[in-house]
């Protein structure tokens, strides 16, 4: 959802360092690109600005292979709101002198009342998006105040909304002026300068050492200087911190794109959500960012899970393993509902929020109403240092590296494998108080060590990728599928669903297998195709399952089975079937739904279609 880089430092290549990092932040939003830069030296009253529409390649070529040299730029990826994709309405946007330049990523609520009163004053406005209000503001404020850091300080006191922004002035050459409030935004201090960006992966080749600013503080950067403000302009420290990611992470690889480079890492993704939290002798987890509560977990009785997209497919996983590892009542939904009901919430609920990217608005709101409410604020982020992680009381991190694609992938199967860990822990901690299903320890450790097969079991799926491009071709003609799983494959009949509509366009809705004959059965013909998640054949659902595919296969429905390895009875009925491994039924999700994240992969690069940059998609939903 619009991505900012920024940089001012002793080194003349501000633009190539903000362009490159561009690239790296644009599965954040990708219908228009721009780029403003001061002048080279300290004494240059000029700016170049450069504005294109679509990718960010576009913007690469139209400044050329040699950009001029340049000491301070800002630059952004825009993912529409306000106003459709154009130059016009690309950011940076400006003031009536064309003297300020901005970018901002989020939603200012009261533009139209702003801009109506600026225009009073005599502000030309040339764009239709909420941001430009900003600029005026700032110019305005500018008049009054004299340097910029005053007057955005002045201004963002008549905000009401969302920003991340960074700001930098004709007048004041080489300074950029930063803010933020529920958006995201973090500064990097490089050797020769500071950088700004809106997540980490667009700075890891340039330092590991990132601030990250809190709501309404802000960044005064120079080349020589890094200062932080809060609105009422006192000084604040602020602590350096340390990515820990490798630089690999947030490249492709020799991959095609990152969505199959993220596919791929499961394996180790799994392992690394996994380390050091299982204690097989003693059929125990830990885990050390819930374990910080100490008593206040003793008193949890009920799960409340609010997420959004796949992070809500993966709750409701969570639902199903909680309620039968830990014997705990949970309730999921999606964090814009949540925010919006009035739930029963008291000390004795933890809500628990799921969010790769820690960024999510929905799920920041939701995280915020529920410790409003009193309940416990739980998490399970992947990005370390985002706002959801900073604001929950406790959780617990997938540590996966970044997820670039906008497709989440390795992202899902590890929040599957972080809840499955949660609910262990959940589960012998009522054990210990004789609440709960009383998890025995034997049962407890026969689920360890399927936690531990997991990554060899993920690398065997990987190996039917050739099966699954296959499949992709022959199934590619059609334009409707249905998804039916039961149970915990309930869910990830959804989740799969959702992959394939996201990235090849192919209309698919997910469904438990039960509720077909309620509705979608109508749908099914020769030319509407149906992908089972079967489960296995110990389980209680599977004769259940086997007979939906009947009635499937009586109405002459094309059929892709994923069952389990050694399954004699699904090829009867398939026409096509995928083998995963046995594992418990419990952890079966994670096994199925990696093939079928192939299978959209695959369905929408026959397409021709992007499938790291989907259509109207973006990674981190900052805005609601
Ligand atoms: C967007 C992304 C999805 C993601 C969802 C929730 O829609 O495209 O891949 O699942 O946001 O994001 P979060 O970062 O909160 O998990």
């Amino acid at each position: 959802m619009c991505g900012i880089i920024g940089y001012v430092g002793k080194s003349g290549d501000a633009v190539n360092i903000a362009l490159r990092g561009l690239e790296q932040l644009e599965y954040r939003g990708y219908d228009s690109a721009g780029l403003v830069c001061h002048g080279f030296g300290s004494r240059s009253k000029n700016c170049r600005l450069y504005k294109t529409v679509g990718r960010v390649e576009n913007l690469v070529k139209k400044i050329g292979e040699n950009p001029q040299s340049s000491c301070c730029a800002i630059a952004h990826t825009r993912w529409a709101t306000h106003g459709v994709p154009s130059v016009k309405n690309a950011h940076p946007h400006y003031d009536c002198k064309k003297e300020i330049f901005l970018v901002h990523n989020g939603i200012i609520e009261n533009y139209e009342y702003l801009k109506e009163a600026l225009q009073r004053e005599g502000h030309k406005f040339v764009s239709d998006t909420d941001t430009e209000v900003l600029t005026h503001l700032i110019e305005r404020s500018k008049e009054k105040y004299g340097t910029l850091e005053d007057a955005v300080i002045d201004a963002l006191c008549y905000v009401k909304g969302t920003f991340a922004l960074a700001v930098i002035s004709k007048t004041e050459p080489n300074k950029i002026i930063a803010s933020r409030r529920s958006s995201p935004l973090i500064v990097g201090l490089g050797k020769d300068g500071y950088f700004l960006a809106s997540d980490a992966s667009a700075l890891m080749t340039h330092t590991k050492k990132v601030v990250y600013l809190d709501d309404d503080e802000v960044a005064v950067l120079t080349p020589e200087s890094l200062g932080f403000l809060d609105l009422k302009k006192n000084r604040k420290n602020k602590r350096v911190d340390l990515i820990d990611w490798d630089i690999k992470t947030a490249q492709k690889s020799g991959f095609p794109h990152f969505m199959l480079k993220e596919i791929h890492e499961q394996p180790a993704a799994i392992r690394d959500s996994l380390r050091g939290r299982l204690i097989p002798r003693e059929a125990e987890v830990k885990l050390g960012g819930l374990e910080v509560l100490g008593d206040r977990l003793k008193e949890i009785e009920r799960f409340v899970i609010a997420s959004c997209g796949t992070s809500y497919y993966a709750g409701l996983i969570g639902e199903y393993i909680f309620e039968k590892y830990a014997g705990l009542p949970v309730e999921v939904d999606f964090a814009s509902e949540f925010r919006y009901r009035n739930p029963v919430l008291n000390k004795n609920t933890a809500v628990l929020v799921i969010s790769q990217s820690g960024e999510t608005a929905d799920t920041l709101a939701a995280l915020r109403m529920a410790k409003k409410k009193g309940a416990v604020a739980l998490g399970i982020v992947n990005t370390v240092g985002s706002s959801i992680a900073r604001e929950t009381d406790a959780g617990v991190y997938n540590h996966i590296g970044p997820e670039i694609g906008v497709a989440s992938t390795k992202a899902f199967t590890s929040q599957v494998a972080v809840l499955a860990l949660c609910a262990l822990f959940f589960a012998r901690l009522a054990s210990r108080q004789g609440r709960g299903n009383n998890l025995s320890k034997a049962g407890a450790g026969e689920i360890i060590k399927s936690l531990y097969l997991l990554p060899p079991q993920l690398r065997e799926v990987l190996k039917s990728e050739e099966h699954i491009k296959r499949l992709a071709k022959k199934y590619n003609k059609y334009n409707n599928f249905l998804f039916l799983g039961r149970k915990f494959n309930y869910p990830a009949a959804m989740e799969a669903a959702l992959k394939l509509k996201e990235i090849s366009y192919s209309h698919a809705e997910g469904y438990g297998a039960g509720e077909m004959k309620h509705g979608p059965i109508a749908l099914i013909d020769e030319n509407f195709p149906t992908i089972a998640i079967v489960g296995s054949p110990a389980s209680r659902v599977y004769e259940k399952m086997i007979s939906n595919l009947e009635e499937i296969k009586a109405r002459r429905g094309p059929l892709v089975a994923v069952a389990e390895k050694g399954d004699k009875n699904i090829s009867r009925l398939a026409d096509d079937v995928i083998y995963i491994p046995k594992t418990q039924e419990a952890l079966n999700p994670i096994l199925a739904v990696v093939p079928l994240q192939l299978f959209a992969y695959y369905m929408a690069v026959l397409r021709g279609l992007d499938p790291d940059k989907p259509r109207n998609l973006a990674k981190s939903v900052t805005v609601e």
